[in-house]
């Protein structure tokens, strides 16, 4: 069965791409967010993100989270999602997220969070 590594460049349904690195032996990993949209009209910059995952050297298709601390604005996104090779033997993350956008008062709680999925394929390089 091929693997399916987190490790490098990917691309999701919106357009935006990021770059996961493996950091250690524990499968916590850091990366780079550059989203394709944005709730806010901020101009968008590349983000850090900070994660972790199930070890896949035990069980393939590892179930992953990780954390987008936005750099251009006061929101934070959650994905969590999990590794797959699909019938086509490509690499897939399908992800659930939840994006916090900060908001003046409690009262506005009740509209600062949005949840969406989003999938991923390794993005070729054209050079
Ligand atoms: C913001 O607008 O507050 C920050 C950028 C949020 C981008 C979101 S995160 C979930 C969804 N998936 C993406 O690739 N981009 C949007």
């Amino acid at each position: 069965v091929k693997k399916c590594a987190l490790t490098g460049r990917w691309v999701n349904d919106l357009g935006s791409n990021m770059t996961i690195k493996i950091l250690n032996s524990n499968g916590d990993f850091s990366g780079i967010y550059n989203t394709s949209v944005s709730a806010t009209t901020q101009k968008i910059i590349p983000s850090p993100l900070l994660g972790s995952q199930n070890l896949p050297n035990q069980q393939n298709q590892s179930t992953f989270g990780f954390t987008v601390h936005w750099s251009f604005t006061n929101s934070i996104t959650v994905f969590t999602g999990q590794c797959f090779v699909d019938n086509d033997g490509k690499e897939v993350l399908r992800t659930m997220w939840l994006l916090r956008s900060r908001v003046e008062s409690i009262s506005s709680d009740w509209k600062a969070t949005r949840v969406g999925t989003n999938v991923f394929t390794r993005l070729q390089l054209q050079e």
